[in-house]
């Protein structure tokens, strides 16, 4: 059962009912103001931190899960019938709803009683303001006279603080009305200089800023007092709860519309003692109303909505496809490389499953991230690698987190996770794949954000490799420190008195468990390295590294390989884990994928073999999950992995980020069927028939859904923030549809699916655009504009240059 539908043309998803299995999200913002906005005008807006400065306030734990919001009542004051056009929060019954989520906006339309409201909220580029734009159409045959309401709960900034901190924050709120704009000011008193704003395009008829004045005594939003009676208080918050509310009457004639336009936005403004003298309590708004007064105009919210369309179509239209699978074809050229851009903006900060008061900015997921958004803004994923390597220690080590804020390493987390650094290469190499800028590795970044200690980025690589040669096992594993890619698998947690909770030991790096994930993930570094030490004229280098990644292969050949399939790690005991000798866990997806990716077993027939392991033990229809046979009760010695129920999250649940690594495998083994058919499994959008079950948006990806030992089996969780999107982005289009940059040109090796006769793209490269056809053939070749290629791999091309490339496959 579907909830709505895609329309490919407008790259929007249409929800056709409001009560959605759970909130369907989508994003306001692409650059320092985001809102999470659902599919019932629910959610909530920060300006770059979630976490420290929240404009507006979501509570946790609530029920429902998606309430408070940009809300917005319409009342008929002959009657006193009230409703909201966005179904929430008064759930009136409506005559017709639909919400079209679009790319970076989204629009709510609804109709009761002849009277229809849309409400399209999104954030111009280069502002920090949001804008909800409504129309109010009469479609009755007799005159109208309506009120319109807005409301907004104001967050006191930081969120986590004002979600506990009561008997502080019941003192604090202030604001200020002037001209009909709301302005909130909490903590400018402080010399903070920030304040949030809320301005409308007509006259009001009146306003509110206290919650519970709005509200009235045990209400909620649902049925507001001020709605009810039709009748602003004007009411200024003293502590308690600032919010913002306006109040319009509208007169409608029959057939006549309104446009309504209210901003919601963010300011920074320092005092200026010239105009606000010492003591006085009024916010300087000099800077801040010129803002306002040009984002009431319906002009400006018109080309301002036109601005953000061209923008996606810059970043979209660095890769086009048009393949025999439309689900393929709206991921790849809309949805995938959208969810890309909102990791790259939100990381795994603020969605309805991260708390946005949680975790900073990951090593790990940073550098994965990348790897889906490189090719769109090419200019912020250096910076963004510059970033990242900033916090690395000088050891080769990396903080797990760091703050987006400070852009400093995280403590609370530390470091340890010991596949951390070779995350770093992986980002780095396919950034310079991508960009052919290898000035990048030249730039000196600092190490731990010290001063003085910059290196060329070159030498953090370097020292990530090094990272993991220096710290290996008892079997010449590499050390997999306080957990690898798979957070909860702990195995140097250990207990010495049986029966007591866990400890994880305090110096993991004397805990000798090892991974043979971080093995593969090493072996793929090392040789990506050695390619770019070659590019950089340092042939021995280059040879040293190669020579180390052949050592680990065979590290892992004899250590590593179970008979079946690649094992997962050893403990801290220097058992197997991941083996046929276990009861429990016996086969794990990370070392299959990781491993191959390597290129370990592709000479060997071990790959061929460790993936078919997979295929009879770990796929299901609704993917492959993460091992079998899931843990059924905790054990001490794994960790948090066995503290999951059976078939959730890393216990057996198909761990979505995990799946396109196997694709992967499959497309380097030859496999196109197998790896074109685990890619539909997981693909949202195939799975929109099953909305009902998959419960989660079918336009992005979730992290994950329930594995087949779940009594919700193919119930997915965690939508949008996870490094699932670049993975999957990467496998169908990189080694599926086989367009992959690489250090000398791009390469088109497509490995499809054998019902497909072929496929056409558009992809820009290097500021060059490649037409590409690719069709089935006796004998597999490669023609660039009429001239016969040897090998696939297109040589790069001038900037500007348009090649007409023609791919046979066998
Ligand atoms: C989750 C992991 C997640 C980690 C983040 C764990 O509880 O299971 O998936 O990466 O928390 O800190
Ligand atoms: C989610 C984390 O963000 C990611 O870094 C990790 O690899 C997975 N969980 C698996 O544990």
């Amino acid at each position: 059962m579907r909830y709505g539908h895609f329309d490919d043309e407008r790259r929007e998803y249409v929800i056709d009912r409001p009560d959605t299995p759970l909130p369907w999200i989508n994003y306001l913002g692409t650059e320092a103001y985001f809102g999470i906005v659902t599919n019932t005008a629910g959610g909530y807006s920060f300006y770059r931190d979630a976490k420290l400065r929240r404009l507006t306030r979501y509570r946790y734990n609530n029920a429902p899960f998606d309430v408070g919001g940009r809300y917005l009542y319409v009342r008929d004051d002959a009657t006193g019938d009230f409703w909201s056009p966005s179904w929430q929060p008064t759930q009136s019954e409506l005559d017709d709803y639909e919400c079209r989520h679009g790319l970076s906006y989204t629009r709510i339309a609804a109709r009761r009683g002849g009277i229809r409201a849309e409400t399209l909220y999104y954030v111009p580029l280069g502002e920090t303001l949001e804008v909800w734009r409504v129309n109010v159409t009469n479609e009755r045959d007799t005159a109208a006279e309506l009120s319109l309401f807005s409301s907004v709960e104001f967050c006191l900034w930081d969120a986590q603080d004002d979600a506990t901190n009561f008997q502080r924050n019941f003192s604090t709120g202030q604001v200020e009305v002037d001209g009909g704009t709301i302005y909130h000011k909490t903590e400018y008193r402080e010399r903070r200089d920030h304040f949030a704003y809320f301005a409308c395009s007509e006259p009001l008829a009146g306003f509110d800023t206290q919650r519970e004045a709005f509200l009235g005594p045990y209400r909620g939003y649902d049925q507001p007092r001020v709605v009810e009676q039709g009748a602003a208080t004007d009411s200024i918050a003293h502590g308690w709860a600032p919010i913002g509310s306006h109040h319009v009457r509208l007169a409608l004639q029959p057939g006549e519309s309104r446009e309504v336009v209210f901003v919601l936005g963010y300011a920074e403004n320092p005092r200026d003692d010239k105009f606000d003298p010492p003591g006085s309590q009024t916010i300087n708004k000099r800077n801040v109303r010129p803002v306002i007064e040009r984002w009431l105009r319906p002009e400006t919210v018109a080309d301002g909505l036109a601005a953000l369309g061209d923008y996606w179509d810059r970043l979209l239209g660095g890769l086009h496809v048009t393949t025999p699978d439309p689900d393929t074809d709206r991921m790849v050229n809309i949805w995938n490389a959208y969810q890309c851009m909102v990791t790259f903006n939100l990381s795994r900060s603020a969605s309805f499953y991260e708390s946005g008061i949680g975790r900073g900015m990951g090593f790990r997921d940073s550098n994965q991230d990348l790897l889906g958004f490189v090719h769109m803004i090419p200019e912020r994923a250096r910076e963004r690698i510059l970033d990242i390597a900033a916090t690395q220690m000088a050891t080769g080590g990396a903080y797990h987190q760091y703050q987006p804020l400070t852009k400093r390493g995280n403590n609370d987390i530390g470091e340890g996770f010991n596949d951390d650094p070779l995350w770093l290469v992986l980002g780095v190499s396919a950034y310079v794949k991508e960009t052919g800028d290898e000035s990048i590795l030249d730039v000196p970044v600092p190490f731990d954000n010290e001063p003085g200690s910059e290196q060329p980025l070159y030498e953090h690589l370097r020292r990530s490799v090094r990272y993991t040669q220096e710290r290996l096992g008892p079997h010449g594993l590499p050390l997999i420190g306080r957990a690898d890619w798979n957070d909860c698998l702990n195995l140097n947690c250990f207990s010495d008195t049986p029966g007591e909770p866990f400890q994880t030991t305090e110096n993991v790096s004397g805990g000798t468990a090892e991974s043979v994930f971080i093995a593969g993930q090493f072996v793929l570094a090392a040789k990506e390295l050695a390619a770019i030490a070659d590019l950089r004229g340092l042939g021995e280098e280059a040879g040293e590294y190669r020579a180390a990644a052949e050592k680990m292969t065979g590290v892992i050949v004899e250590h590593g390989w179970d008979g079946e399939w690649f094992r997962r790690a050893y403990d801290f005991h220097g058992n197997p884990i991941g083996s046929g000798e276990n009861d429990e866990g016996q086969i794990f997806i990370e070392p299959q994928g990781m491993c191959v990716l390597g290129g370990v077993g592709l000479d060997d027939g071990l790959a061929t073999r460790a993936l078919r392991s997979v295929a009879e033990r770990l796929a299901t229809p609704h993917g492959i999950v993460l091992q079998q046979p899931a843990y059924s009760s905790y054990r001490i010695e794994l960790g948090e992995i066995s503290s999951y129920p059976p078939g959730y999250k890393e216990n057996a649940g198909i761990f979505c980020h995990t799946n396109p690594w196997i694709m992967i495998a499959e497309a380097m083994v030859g496999n196109g069927d197998r790896a074109f058919d685990y890619y539909r499994r997981i693909n949202p959008s195939a799975r929109e028939e099953l909305s009902e079950l998959h419960r989660c948006e079918p336009y992005v990806y979730a992290q994950m859904i329930a594995g087949k030992d779940a009594p919700t089996h193919g119930e997915a969780k965690n939508s949008w923030l996870t490094g699932t999107a670049a993975w999957n982005f990467v496998a169908i289009t990189q080694w599926i549809l086989g367009i992959r940059p690489e250090l000398t040109g791009l390469r088109i090796e497509p490995v499809l699916p054998a019902d497909w006769p072929g496929f056409q793209a558009t992809r820009a490269f290097r500021g060059a655009t490649y037409e590409i056809t690719v069709r089935r053939g006796a004998e597999a070749g490669l023609v660039v504009d009429g001239e016969r290629l040897d090998g696939t791999v297109v040589p790069a091309a001038e900037p500007g240059t348009v090649l007409r490339v023609e791919v046979t496959v066998g």
